[in-house]
């Protein structure tokens, strides 16, 4: 019995790109050790960029009405997240950005809202990271990781792990190393694992 819930947000404008394929397996792990796994594809949400408007800072609530808060409640609610971009100019898709910008009003309410210090909040969440990147730079990953660490602390998210694979372009590229797709397999079964044994402590 394992009562996690997960979320997968697939980053990709690539329907079967190279992380979408790498996060679909470790979806599957996930799923065989019993989580209930909630798949996010955000190339078919609607989700405006953030306004900057900060019609959030009375509540902590944007102001902007579409496919952002149905997202959201499903972040919060999880106690795992899986996230998959491509590199994209050393740093999330556009489509990962947008939605981690419209988390700014979770920002507004933690720090500004509820007034929580920094450092203070309880990390109530985990993270899995699935990152490709076409080169094979030692500094390939480093802007991305930065952006997810502060996407992070807004939701009270620790980086469990970073399953980061370089030399990837084209469509399928990942097929040809499959060592990586059943580490990213692994890699789900044992976070579903662990939130579960997390959640009965
Ligand atoms: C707009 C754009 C920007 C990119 N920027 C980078 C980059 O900065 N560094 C890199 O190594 N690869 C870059 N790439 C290549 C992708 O990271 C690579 O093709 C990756 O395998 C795509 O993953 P996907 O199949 O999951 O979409 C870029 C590709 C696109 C389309």
């Amino acid at each position: 019995m394992n009562d996690s819930k997960i979320v997968a947000i697939y980053g990709s404008p690539r329907r079967k790109g190279n992380t979408a394929t790498l996060l679909k397996k470790a979806v599957e792990g996930a799923r065989d050790s019993g989580a209930d796994v909630e798949e996010i594809v955000l190339r078919d949400l609607k989700l405006s960029p953030c306004f900057e408007i900060y019609g959030c800072k009375d509540a902590g609530e944007c102001r902007i009405k579409d496919d952002f808060q149905k997202a959201r409640d499903h972040i919060l609610a999880a106690q795992g997240l899986m996230l998959a971009s491509p590199v994209f100019f050393y740093t999330v898709s556009a489509h990962m950005k947008i939605l981690m910008d419209r988390f700014q009003s979770l920002w507004v309410k933690k720090y500004w809202v509820d007034k929580v210090s920094a450092g203070q909040a309880n990390q109530s969440r985990k993270g899995l990271v699935i990152a490709v990147g076409a080169t094979k730079g030692k500094k390939l990953f480093d802007g991305m990781l930065l952006t997810i660490r502060y996407f992070f602390d807004v939701i009270d998210t620790e980086l469990w792990k970073a399953l980061l694979y370089r030399g990837l372009d084209f469509e399928g590229d990942v097929l040809k190393f499959p060592e990586y797709l059943d580490e990213a397999y692994l890699a789900g079964k044992k976070f579903a694992r662990e939130l579960n044994d997390g959640a009965a402590i």
